[in-house]
């Protein structure tokens, strides 16, 4: 297929021209958030039916299951929360939680596209682009498919154990093309050490470094609190093992997945799957205790999904989106949800048959 020249291509193209190449890192962060054309930036219908792709917010089940979850976790941690809500793309989820959240609460979205919080605010909800003016707090931090949305750079093994680094460059043909260099900081063989992670010759892995400052903004706001995780990803001797040896970086465009990162920038959405491990010994290391690892699927039917069914006029339209969100072989095992909590607190909701 062949490739669209979209405006940011052609801007990214002339940057490398006359500054050279970048990591991939920053690539991904323009592609993804450039200040006009970024494809989050421009705030795509994520989430709701017709969008480029759907994610389980789509789901009025969904945010049923999440409700329980926070019910349970406000019940061990105060009278009145403050739920802080992570990337809420579209602001689906943030609407119908209000409906279902009988509890005292504040509720907030923490977001970075400015185009996702004017919709966020227009179903009012109340949409922030930091949590640096939050004092700490009983807090419960919610955040579905936002990890695996953090910029990687990526790495490729050498023969002899060594490691490069791949950069966005400009090829003779005028194209966007990875060009491999001497790595760009010590922090990515770093993590390769500390997870003993081996690459093979020409052995591609996708490495976020973002994970500890993005945990640590929330670890300051949570006193005492849970901080759940809902995402795609696995401990980093299966993600950087030989099976996945081309890495786990992935486009969507129009619905379609796609592997060309340069396919049609800005217009694609681009991930990778998480580090678990990774994100275990950084939240770990700021003194949060994990709460608990599990399946999307065993998570939301412990939660007591199913009573979201009902009876009457739609349960069977009902039973069809918990089905999606809880069979292994849908979305119940495509997702893991990945629960933090602070010192001296139960684990987590939803781990357990309730
Ligand atoms: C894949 S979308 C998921 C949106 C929504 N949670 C859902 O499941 O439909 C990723 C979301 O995270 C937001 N995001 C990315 N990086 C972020 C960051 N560092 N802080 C807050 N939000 C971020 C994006 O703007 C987008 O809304």
């Amino acid at each position: 297929m062949k490739r669209v020249n979209t405006e940011l291509a052609v801007l990214l193209k002339e940057k490398i021209r006359s500054e050279g190449p970048m990591t991939f890192r920053d690539f991904m962060s323009l592609a993804l958030f450039h200040e006009i054309y970024g494809f989050y930036t421009q705030a795509p219908a994520i989430g709701s039916s017709g969008g480029p792709f759907d994610t389980s917010t789509k789901f009025t089940a969904f945010a049923f299951g999440v409700a329980q979850a926070i019910t349970q976790a406000a019940k061990k941690i105060g009278d009145s929360v403050r739920v802080v809500e992570l990337g809420g793309g579209t602001g689906q989820l943030g609407s119908y939680m209000t409906s279902f959240l009988s509890i005292p609460h504040e509720y907030v979205v923490l977001e970075t596209s400015p185009g996702f919080r004017k919709k966020q605010v227009k179903k009012g909800l109340k949409s922030i682009d930091t949590l640096n003016g939050l004092e700490p707090a009983p807090t419960i931090v919610f955040g579905n498919e936002v990890l695996d949305a953090l910029p990687v750079h990526r790495v490729m093994g050498l023969a002899n154990e060594e490691v490069c680094e791949l950069f966005v460059d400009v090829d003779g043909d005028g194209e966007l093309c990875e060009q491999p260099g001497d790595v760009s900081t010590p922090k990515l063989l770093q993590r390769l050490q500390d997870e003993d992670i081996h690459l093979g010759r020409g052995h591609i892995a996708e490495l976020c470094l973002e994970i500890p400052s993005f945990l640590q903004q929330l670890e300051r706001v949570v006193n005492p609190g849970y901080i759940i995780f809902v995402d795609y990803g696995d401990k980093a001797s299966n993600i950087y093992s030989y099976h996945h040896r081309n890495g786990t970086l992935r486009s969507y465009y129009q619905q379609q997945q796609i592997h060309d990162p340069f396919f049609a920038i800005g217009q694609q959405d681009m991930t990778a799957d998480v580090d678990f491990t990774a994100v275990i010994s950084e939240a770990t290391a700021l003194g949060l205790e994990l709460a608990g690892c599990t399946s999307q699927g065993a998570w939301l039917t412990h939660l007591g999904i199913q009573n979201y069914v009902g009876k009457g006029n739609g349960s069977a339209s009902r039973q069809k989106e918990v089905d999606l969100l809880t069979k292994e072989a849908r979305l119940g095992s495509a997702f893991d949800v990945l629960m933090f909590k602070t010192h001296g607190l139960p684990d987590g909701p939803g781990l357990n048959p309730g």
